[in-house]
């Protein structure tokens, strides 16, 4: 089959994949309320046909943090990208420098910092979590300033991960070294163009950047594990001041989902936040990001640059999150499905189309260039 949007990369990864692995990306927390209301929230809104106003020039680019871009549209952090194509994150990041987009490294991926900035030209952004062994975070931020990352993603809606059902059915989380490995290994033997490629050839399968404090046990196994015992449920508002002492470029908030939140990270001087629900994965049952973005923006006007995820599946939801208030948008699973499909080429088709729709869906609301794409766009009725 040949992809022609996002729904059809998530088919041919779910073919290419061991389920574990799938199930890990395709996943939500708990009953999955919240991931599912994410794209049903965004693909609600009505976009207000314009016509008669076209234009051949549609100028898609902007300004994020200092570097200029082609689209609003950033490879968001995901965890184990490199275990859903060899050698992932260095894939992702040639195809974010050829498309012209920000690439996010997660501090749980398969290749660690330097290995991502020795295939990169430009600099890319780094995330980060709350870690309780602080001078781990010291030593990550200093190998972030080294490998010039432009810009310092901090994740702060994972003090406690949340429950994901799909990890505990296919083999991923709750089961025993052995048992765990007897499960994904038979599953990745039915997939056998992955285990070559991925499983044989993409190794190390560890968490680069974490591998030296988990020292010899830093196999995929111990993912789900190191994530609950080492991030700190203790976070609060005061460690942006640490975040701040260790870090002199932007940093953006991500998991912000109220406007007070978001407020107080105004007053913090942080430069950006990302609306956000962790894509469904942490607390179910809370507002989408479609829902909750339109508030927010509102709340801090341009005291910060407002970023969202959550549901994002093609240019024309591109769009509407412009429309709702953010400056651009991140994607997850979605290039994630394309690379785990097709590696590099997937991931720069995959921008390619989301450009391309939203080229179509800018001309058929009226907007030349991103300034003009505000709640105009949208039917108001629908924006509650
Ligand atoms: C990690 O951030 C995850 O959502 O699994």
């Amino acid at each position: 089959m040949k992809a022609a949007c996002v729904r059809d990369y998530k088919l041919l990864a779910k073919k290419r994949l061991p389920k574990f692995l799938f199930e890990y990306l395709a996943g939500g927390s708990y009953s999955e309320v919240t991931m599912k209301q994410n794209i049903a929230d965004l693909q609600a809104l009505s976009l207000r046909q314009r016509v008669l106003s076209g234009s051949p020039d549609i100028d898609t680019k902007v300004e994020l943090f200092g570097s200029n871009y082609n689209l609003p549209v950033a490879l968001g952090p995901v965890g184990l990208a490199g275990m859903y194509a060899r050698r992932g994150e260095c894939q992702a990041i040639k195809a974010a420098e050829s498309s012209g987009v920000p690439f996010a490294l997660s501090t749980v991926g398969v290749c660690p910092i330097d290995e991502v900035a020795k295939v990169s030209n430009k600099p890319f952004w780094f995330q980060l979590y709350m870690i309780k062994d602080r001078s781990f975070m010291i030593d990550l931020l200093t190998q972030a300033r080294e490998a010039k990352c432009s810009a310092l993603i901090f994740t702060v809606d994972m003090p406690v991960p949340g429950s994901r059902y799909r990890d505990y059915h296919s083999g991923l989380a709750g089961e025993s070294w052995l048992s765990g490995n007897l499960r994904r290994v038979s599953q990745a033997i039915m997939k056998p163009s992955w285990a070559l490629d991925v499983g044989l050839l993409g190794m190390p399968h560890k968490l680069g950047n974490v591998a030296p404090v988990l020292k010899k046990n830093s196999g995929l196994e111990d993912f789900m594990g190191w994530m609950s015992s080492n991030f700190d449920p203790a976070v609060s508002w005061k460690d942006i001041e640490f975040v701040r002492d260790n870090w002199d470029g932007p940093i953006i908030l991500k998991g912000i989902l109220d406007p007070e939140d978001a407020l107080q990270a105004a007053k913090l001087n942080v430069d950006g936040i990302i609306v956000s629900n962790h894509g469904g994965r942490q607390l179910d049952g809370v507002i989408s990001s479609a829902k909750s973005l339109p508030r927010i923006a509102d709340a801090v006007g341009d005291k910060l640059d407002v970023l969202v995820d959550g549901g994002i599946t093609s240019g024309l939801d591109v769009v509407r999150m412009l429309a709702l208030g953010a400056k651009s948008v991140l994607l997850g699973r979605s290039w994630v499905y394309a690379l785990a499909a097709k590696g590099q080429i997937g991931v720069e088709h995959v921008i390619d189309l989301i450009h391309k729709e939203m080229i179509v869906a800018m001309t058929l609301t009226g907007c030349r260039s991103l300034k003009d794409i505000n709640r105009k766009v949208i039917d108001n009725s629908l924006i509650k």
